[in-house]
């Protein structure tokens, strides 16, 4: 399957995801400020640290681990349709998992089936940008939130400007793609990678999409240094 059908049949992405799951985090690390961008967005959702969080398409657990930061009382279930990201995650928290604090699933993000109002925070950390319906996907999160919960969007989205896409296509196709690849040995993903964020939606559109579908209180925030054009965090709660 080539990065274009991935962009035009996403439920094939996890699958994607499987072939590079074991350099994932070696490439993510060379990646300046990626788990630092994570911890940010998880800070700026201020929460008490006793939540029950939804760390949605939590991957090899760099996401999971921002969110465990901030939650020294709450407890986390990491959801992620890719076994061979997943296997990661399990081993990295072989401890927590144990201890009942977290707990990983696999499940399509797109049909969430926990129970109503489940969860106090979802935190979705480059996921929204692979779903193929996005607002679907945010009524499902809508529904498994409490009322008063919290949602985080972290992810490449770029500012409404010229500056922005071309900085992006620059970076992803003369950095991200040809570096990744050669460490995964699959350049499938990371050229998807690149088209999906040229595809997905505008910071200002993602507020929107919130607006229109039960959330308030919505906040936009970009990340810093070289990132600042290209990666937001999206912040709201869930109308009580
Ligand atoms: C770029 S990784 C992000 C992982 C993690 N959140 C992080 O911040 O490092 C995106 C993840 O989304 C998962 N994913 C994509 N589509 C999905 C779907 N429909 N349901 C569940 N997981 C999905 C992939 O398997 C992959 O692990």
């Amino acid at each position: 399957m080539s990065s274009i059908q991935l962009i035009q049949n996403k439920s094939f992405v996890p699958k994607e995801f499987n072939r590079v799951a074991r350099s994932y985090d070696f490439a993510t690390t060379m990646s300046q400020g990626y788990q630092e961008d994570l911890n940010t967005s998880a800070k700026r959702l201020q929460l008490r640290g006793d939540e029950k969080l939804l760390d949605l398409c939590c991957g090899t657990g760099k996401s999971t681990r921002a969110c465990l930061n901030e939650l020294p009382n709450g407890s986390i279930v990491g959801v992620d349709n890719s076994e061979g990201m997943l296997a990661e995650a399990q081993a990295k928290f072989a401890e927590e998992v144990k201890a009942g604090k977290v707990k990983f699933v696999l499940k399509d993000a797109m049909h969430l089936n926990f129970d109503d109002h489940t969860f106090d925070v979802v935190f979705m950390a480059y996921g929204l940008r692979n779903m193929p319906d996005y607002e679907k996907s945010i009524q499902g999160i809508h529904r498994v939130l409490k009322p008063g919960g919290k949602i985080c969007i972290h992810d490449y989205s770029l500012s409404n400007n010229l500056f922005s896409k071309i900085y992006w296509a620059i970076l992803g196709y003369g950095f991200i793609v040809p570096f990744c690849s050669l460490l995964s040995g699959s350049s499938k993903i990371y050229t998807y990678l690149v088209k999906s964020v040229l595809n997905f939606l505008q910071p200002e559109q993602i507020k929107n999409l919130l607006e229109q579908n039960g959330f308030e209180k919505v906040e936009v925030q970009p990340h810093a240094s070289w990132r600042k054009p290209i990666l937001h965090s999206v912040i709201a709660v869930k109308r009580a």
